[in-house]
């Protein structure tokens, strides 16, 4: 009965999730209280699916001031540190339960070598980051330093090795190095750089973007090489390594399809990576904080194609793995925009905004909707660099709107993905239209329900009927994340602009929840 009620008045077919229906407004309507009603279902007791915590998981590159400044100070540093590491930096990801870190590149992966950043660190040789600006690579931040940056948050590591210009031995001796027990001369080279203990690395890349600044290899001569390289990728005393070849770039299907067909048997994961921003043109890539409407609508429609390219690849996988064995790793993704103004272009520094928040919404909606295959994502990247989850300057520290969202949405860690269907209205800009809700359920383990839920409408607030099927739901409670404008953010000086809140405005009869979002915002619901 409810049911028949709940989408009557939707004249559409419906849709399980994301579509939305095509009713119309005005796009330059002023701001309206009530765009109309979008009504849901969520069967809270269907769920099968578990959703990795590593979703939440995270991208750190030798780029820009991403390491230097932003994780690592140096033990001399006023900063505040431990062993070098900022405290400040590991607090702040530790309240995120940040799950797993990716390092060292990126790019920068395949032109390093590992020996170079161990031992003493005034012995250690210098580099020039060819990729990030042409800058002296001091080495000071190496594999001790980043494993106890692993430990000292409470993390799993994710080592990517060079493939591009580095050799099957030296890749061979860097997992006997940090992980092997027994006695070798990797395993006392370790011990005499102070480590007894062999540390648990349990993701190990074997290399990155090879299509392009990895070697710009065809997916035939990498798949021949990830072959060789990974034999001798081992897993020693109990460390379980899992490998991961290097995937497509968003929509290069053919090389997922002759990498799976030629080394699928030999891997664990296979990766994918994908970029958003508002235009086509990578030259142009716009402003993080400048732009109007046309801006926002762009953003919002480029990531939700995330959901076709995550279709389309897991399509090709399940030709080659229809047991699904493989996971796919989202192992870098987030928005580019043009560097702040008066930075080097180089090191990728942006702003982030209400913008980036809604779209990390929409991405972690949809790697939560694919957790069978999606077992990981890395957001690109951690500090200072692209869609960051926290800015530095000196002593200072800020918190983007984007690490609002991982915070929010941690609840979601583990727990099991709940099917939903949705019919919602359509955000319609510039004769384009697109759903204007995105949504993702979760159950966590004491039976308490999440639903994280994104308006991408800057200019409409959305109220939502939802049935919660298969639950006496008792109690509700919420948080939000807006703001006045499409352009806010958080600055040195201004460092609370965006910043979660307590959400009210909901009401639960029964198991029937109503509630109104704001524009432009992301909220997240518990049902206990
Ligand atoms: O995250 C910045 C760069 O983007 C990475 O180094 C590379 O893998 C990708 O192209």
């Amino acid at each position: 009965m409810f049911r028949k009620w709940l989408f009557e008045e939707i004249t559409v077919v419906a849709v399980v999730l994301l579509v939305g229906c095509g009713l119309a407004y005005a796009a330059d309507a002023a701001v309206q209280e009530d765009s109309g009603v979008n009504r849901m279902i969520i069967y809270t007791d269907k769920g099968t699916e578990r959703i990795s915590r590593n979703i939440y998981g995270h991208f750190s590159e030798h780029l820009g001031s991403c390491i230097y400044g932003g994780f690592w100070v140096g033990e001399d540093s006023p900063i505040p540190n431990t062993r070098g590491i900022r405290n400040d930096v590991v607090e702040a990801l530790r309240k995120i339960k940040i799950p797993v870190l990716r390092w060292p590149g990126g790019c920068f992966a395949d032109e390093y070598h590992w020996k170079d950043g161990i031992g003493p660190r005034e012995e250690r040789p210098s580099m020039v980051n060819t990729h990030w600006g042409m800058v002296r690579e001091t080495n000071a931040f190496g594999t001790h330093e980043f494993l106890d940056l692993c430990e000292q948050l409470g993390c799993e590591a994710y080592v990517a090795g060079n493939v591009g210009s580095g050799t099957v031995e030296e890749m061979q001796d860097w997992v006997e190095y940090m992980t092997f027990d027994g006695d070798s001369e990797m395993a006392d080279l370790r011990r005499m750089n102070g480590r007894d203990r062999p540390w648990q690395v349990k993701y190990f890349g074997v290399g990155n973007e090879n299509w392009g600044c990895g070697g710009n290899m065809s997916p035939e001569s990498y798949a021949d090489l990830y072959n060789r390289f990974q034999t001798y990728v081992r897993s020693y005393s109990g460390n379980r390594i899992v490998k991961v070849a290097c995937g497509p770039g968003s929509e290069n299907y053919p090389w997922m399809k002759t990498v799976l067909e030629r080394a699928h048997r030999r891997m664990d994961v296979i990766s994918l990576h994908h970029y958003v921003r508002g235009t086509g043109d990578w030259n142009k890539k716009g402003s993080a904080t400048q732009f109007e409407e046309a801006e926002w609508f762009a953003l919002m429609k480029n990531t939700l194609t995330i959901y076709e390219l995550l279709k389309n690849n897991i399509d090709i996988m399940d030709q080659v793995d229809p047991h699904r064995r493989i996971g796919l790793f989202v192992d870098e993704w987030g928005t580019w925009w043009d560097v702040e103004p008066g930075t080097n272009p180089s090191f990728l520094y942006q702003q982030n905004t209400i913008r980036d928040a809604v779209s990390a919404g929409i991405f972690l909606n949809a790697f939560n909707e694919h957790c069978y295959r999606v077992r990981m994502a890395n957001i690109a990247q951690t500090i200072n660099v692209l869609q960051a989850m926290i800015l530095t300057k000196d002593e200072k520290m800020i918190l983007t709107p984007t690490y609002h969202v991982f915070e929010m949405y941690k609840v979601h860690h583990d727990a099991t993905l709940l099917p939903i269907e949705l019919q919602c209205r359509d955000y319609q800009f510039g004769g384009e239209t697109i759903p204007a809700l995105n949504v993702s359920a979760s159950k966590d383990k004491s039976g308490n329900i999440h639903i994280s839920l994104c308006n991408l409408d800057p200019k409409n607030s959305a109220r939502l009927v939802c049935e919660l099927q298969g639950t006496e739901a008792k109690k509700i409670s919420g948080r939000v994340l807006t703001a006045d404008a499409m352009t806010a953010h958080n600055t040195f000086e201004n460092p609370q602009v965006v910043k979660p809140a307590t959400f009210n405005n909901f009401k639960l009869e029964g198991n029937i929840l109503t509630a109104t979002l704001p524009t432009k915002s992301v909220v997240v619901l518990e049902i206990e």
